[in-house]
């Protein structure tokens, strides 16, 4: 055992069966396990100089691996000496991180945040020229799930240009860039005037695209307004409201279907999906390709209960932002925090849309290398 004086992050270390026990400067402690400090040994032998991927096979060096000795160095690293001669070093902030994650069951991730305010706005003008501004906007898509640009050109096919900025295009059976606009031999709802209630896009695609684009190119038809609900707090309310149903809905596969002349697509999906810990990280909801519950009567019933509360607040008017798109604008969103839709339109006058889907870890990733501090 060694300690430092206190400033240091780590405070001293001692080894016991199988484990190390950390205490840092700043008093909390935890118990990290020989093996994952194996696994992440971060010498010359262990990874590679460039990439900084793992050199070993886990297979190879971790059954039987011991430590021998544990030490806080006088640069405050963590040293282990292993049994079989190998030497590990480990930076105070890594020893941090791994204590923090230790002590809170689980690592850091980028923070959602609940609406309220003004909407998130920027101007294609700023975020295309400049990375401060494509920073902020893209931080806002991950935090608040969508962002609203302006001033966007309004030339057939710009979309793609815009999903660029930040990711690959995933295209689909209905190509890279999609209209949405009325169409006499409609396949689809959404290419009628009809109203299109809250829902997530293309919930019968697995995997399904995480990230959609829709700009604006003409809208002088009557009505036709955006609605968008933060799918995140609708279904958190569902989980304190109802947290049997809640369940039921993230347990109950529903097979979500599309079919025209050349495709034929399903999956079977939650409603809601949770991670590991519990948190909501998706919603599947779509009123005109969803399925229904299988099961006994009751399990039906209760889905049904559950599901039905979920539309309930999805459609009460504190969840729902309503805006109008127009000419230029252009909607950046999560699809599967958010849920979109749009009221129905009518009139002489012609509405157009086009979109395209992205993916969400296209995003994060052009968003963190944007955060890297300059070098
Ligand atoms: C859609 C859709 C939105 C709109 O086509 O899936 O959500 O405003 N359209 O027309
Ligand atoms: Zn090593
Ligand atoms: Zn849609």
């Amino acid at each position: 055992m060694s300690s430092l004086a206190t400033g240091t992050a780590v405070g001293g270390a001692t080894l016991g069966e199988g484990v190390v026990h950390v205490e840092m400067a700043n008093g909390t402690r935890a118990t990290l396990h020989v093996l994952a400090l194996r696994d992440a040994c971060a010498c010359a032998e262990c990874r590679h100089s460039v990439s900084g991927q793992r050199l070993f096979e886990s297979l190879q060096v971790l059954p039987g691996a011991r430590a021998e000795a544990v030490r806080v160095s006088d640069a405050g690293l963590l040293e282990i000496d292993w049994a079989d001669g190998h030497r590990s070093s480990y930076r105070p902030e890594w020893i941090e991180a791994e204590v923090s994650a230790a002590e809170n069951g689980r690592r850091p991730a980028r923070r959602v945040r609940p609406w309220g305010g003004d909407l998130p706005e920027h101007r294609w003008s700023d975020v295309a020229n400049d990375d401060g501004a494509r920073t902020v906007w893209l931080r806002d898509v991950a935090e608040f799930g969508f962002a609203v640009l302006h001033g966007v050109p309004c030339e057939p096919g710009f979309v793609e240009r815009v999903a660029t900025l930040f990711g690959a295009v995933r295209e689909t059976n209905y190509g890279r860039v999609f209209d949405v606009s009325v169409a006499v031999d409609a396949t689809n709802l959404a290419d009628t005037a009809l109203p299109l209630s809250p829902h997530t896009d293309n919930p019968y695609r697995d995997p399904t695209p995480t990230v959609q684009l829709l700009h604006c190119l003409a809208s002088d038809v009557e009505g036709g307004s955006t609605v968008l609900v933060d799918g995140f707090a609708a279904a958190g309310r569902l989980r304190d409201e109802a947290p049997d149903g809640f369940e039921l809905l993230a347990r109950t596969p529903i097979r979500f279907a599309y079919r025209d002349g050349d495709a034929d697509l399903e999956a079977d999906t939650p409603v809601v999906t949770c991670d590991a810990d519990g948190n909501v990280v998706a919603l599947h909801l779509n009123n005109r390709s969803k399925g229904i519950p299988s099961g006994d009567a009751a399990h039906v019933a209760a889905w049904y209960d559950a599901y039905l509360a979920l539309l309930a607040l999805i459609e009460s008017p504190e969840l729902q932002l309503v805006f109008r798109l127009e000419p230029g604008d252009l909607i950046v969103f999560d699809n599967l925090r958010l849920l979109h839709g749009r009221t129905g339109f009518a009139g002489e006058g012609t509405r157009l849309l086009q979109g395209c889907y992205a993916d969400r870890d296209g995003l994060l990733s052009r968003l963190t290398v944007l955060e890297r501090p300059a070098t």
